[in-house]
């Protein structure tokens, strides 16, 4: 409902992004980690905030499994439900560039439509899409917290990959094919992207 907003005025702030960009010694951004259940989004994305943090850089990592828990807490898995969810990590997202930060999102983002609608709450080159690209069937495979078993079994509906979609990017600005690579390489690719993009 947009009938609470009409009385806001927007204050210009005196600080801004690229005075944070300036002091932070680099630019900000958004890594948005994309990919099934299991294909390793959050662990890649901690990996790569590790080595940010090594070196001095400010990050923020942004987690499925954490963000559901508080501030998208009530948000379920239905197709309505994970757009808002999504719609309200894209304007985190948002808020942590414009506060400086080298921000990370780990988040299953299934449709299309919606990281489209994340990238573009911010300016052109500052949302990288990163497909994390791993086999239903590798993921199946590992089934870390044992939820594909009970998605087949019908314990858990709508469970993505299985009996919900998930839609492939088709213009990831990288892809990271995560059973076929190390954690070591798939790091160094992101940074590599980083630093030849002139963020770093
Ligand atoms: S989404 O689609 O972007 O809104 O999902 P996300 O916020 O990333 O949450 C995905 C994690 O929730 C667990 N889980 C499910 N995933 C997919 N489908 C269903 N039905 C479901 N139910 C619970 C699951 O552990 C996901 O964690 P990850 O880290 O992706 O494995």
């Amino acid at each position: 409902s947009r009938e609470g907003t009409a009385n806001i005025v927007w204050h210009p702030t005196t600080v801004t992004k690229q005075d944070r960009q300036k002091r932070a010694g680099h630019k900000s951004c958004v890594l948005w980690f994309t990919g099934l259940s299991g294909a390793g989004k959050s662990t890649l994305a901690n990996a790569v905030e590790h080595e940010l943090h090594q070196r001095g850089l400010a990050s923020y990592v942004l987690d499925g499994d954490n963000i559901r828990h508080g501030l998208n807490r009530g948000l379920g898995f239905g197709t309505e439900d994970r757009r808002e969810n999504i719609r309200r990590i894209g304007e985190v997202a948002k808020l942590f560039v414009d506060a400086g930060l080298i921000t990370l999102t780990a988040f299953i983002s299934p449709y299309r439509e919606d990281r489209e609608l994340a990238r573009n709450l911010v300016e052109a080159g500052e949302f990288i899409e990163v497909y994390v690209k791993c086999s239903l069937e590798e993921c199946e495979r590992r089934d870390v917290k044992g939820l594909y078993e009970k998605a087949r079994s019908g314990e858990i509906g709508q469970f993505t990959g299985i009996s919900a979609p998930y839609e492939e990017p088709v213009q990831a600005e990288l892809v990271i094919e995560s059973d076929k690579q190390t954690i070591e390489e798939a790091v160094q690719t992101v940074l590599t992207y980083l630093e030849k993009h002139k963020i770093l």
